[in-house]
């Protein structure tokens, strides 16, 4: 089977296509045909993402890079998958709008996927296939709109135990980036500051200690608003160096890997997972990813992680993820697709 993705949830527009066979497990085999992102620069500007301009940026888009699929292979698919949320609404309206177009046009099937579960399937994946694992696996998604913990059963079977109560992870990497004159998006901004300060500052004490918030609560919930209010503080009250900015991005990125990683492993051992799955944008982050899989080692367990070209949005998790559900003949009635931004896993 033939399925296309469509993803258009915040800034990235996406649009891929696998060919695939087999349900999920271990039958499961497919191939990538094609897989284009186009980013969209122009957020910079605002430190943030601006959704009437990401609307229409998308709308410039995805002609393109479907006219890129179309010319890599005509044929049409025997499947659409398109993002129906969460994300940003107007964003996600251009998605399936284009969907339901191609569909009409070509008298396809359509299956309505959910970002979220992009974010965990593509972590599932190894080369053509699924990675060796048994369920239940914790997954810790952390993206610029959202850090949850969820019990994975199965593949469509999903419990949320923890999530921000405030800022999102993602969101606290941009907005520590701006306070700290780093362009948007500002996550791999602040990775490389805070690799420089561990390479130069190896031994070197801080003098700049942020709090670790709610890592010893009794919950798996997170809180990261006040991680930025912290560094806003010592930025607004001290004359930054160059080498005070390595700092406090080394500080940031180790406080918030140290409250990601203890609560994920606590998870872990709690509903004795098998493994843990970091999904998202931030996931793309090489210390985090570093620190995971060593740490999740030394205890016996396993890390479940895509390519990091992966854990940023992409519409290949969208077109794997869609396959799933096709292959259990899930699919959309003709025009019953809504966009719902907070659309949940379960
Ligand atoms: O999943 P994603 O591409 O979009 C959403 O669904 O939100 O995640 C985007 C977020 C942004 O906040 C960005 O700063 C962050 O992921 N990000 C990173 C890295 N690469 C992207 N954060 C930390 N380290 C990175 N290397
Ligand atoms: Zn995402």
């Amino acid at each position: 089977m033939k399925i296309l993705g469509i993803e258009t949830s915040a800034d990235d527009t996406g649009v891929a296509l696998i060919g695939a066979s087999g349900e999920f497990g271990p039958d499961f085999r497919f191939k990538i045909l094609a897989n284009f992102v186009s980013s969209q620069p122009i957020h910079a500007h605002y430190g943030g993402i601006f959704p009437a301009l990401a609307k229409r940026e998308h709308a410039n888009n995805l002609p393109v890079l479907l006219a890129n699929v179309r010319k890599l292979y005509p044929d049409r698919p025997d499947a659409i998958a398109v993002t129906t949320g969460p994300g940003l609404e107007p964003c996600l309206w251009q998605g399936i709008t284009a969907a339901e177009e191609l569909a009409r046009a070509w008298n396809t099937p359509i299956v309505s996927a959910n970002h979220m579960e992009g974010h965990i399937v593509i972590s599932m994946i190894a080369k053509d296939r699924l990675a060796t694992f048994e369920f239940p696996v914790v997954a810790l998604l952390i993206s610029g709109g959202h850090t949850e913990l969820i019990l994975v059963k199965n593949f469509g079977s999903y419990e949320y135990i923890g999530r921000t109560r405030d800022d999102a992870v993602g969101e606290a990497f941009d907005k520590v980036a701006r306070l700290l004159g780093l362009p948007y998006p500002g996550g791999p901004e602040i990775s490389r500051l805070a690799e420089s300060a561990r390479k130069i500052l190896e031994a070197t004490p801080q003098g700049f200690h942020l709090p670790r918030p709610m890592m010893t609560s009794n919950d798996y919930d997170f809180s990261f608003s006040g991680l930025k209010t912290a560094v806003e503080r010592y930025v607004q009250s001290n004359e930054l160096q160059a080498l005070d900015r390595e700092k406090l991005a080394r500080e940031f990125e180790d406080a918030v890997t140290d409250v990601l990683l203890f609560k994920t492993l606590r998870a872990v051992e709690e509903f004795g997972a098998y493994a843990a799955l970091l999904g998202g944008g931030v996931s793309a982050n090489a210390h985090i990813r570093e620190v995971f899989s060593l740490k999740l080692e030394s205890v016996g367990s396993k890390l479940l992680v895509c390519a990091p070209e992966y854990s940023t949005d992409n519409a290949l998790m969208i077109a794997i993820a869609g396959y799933f559900h096709a292959a259990k003949n899930e699919f959309a009635g003709f025009h019953s697709l809504v966009a719902n931004g907070s659309l949940r896993l379960a």
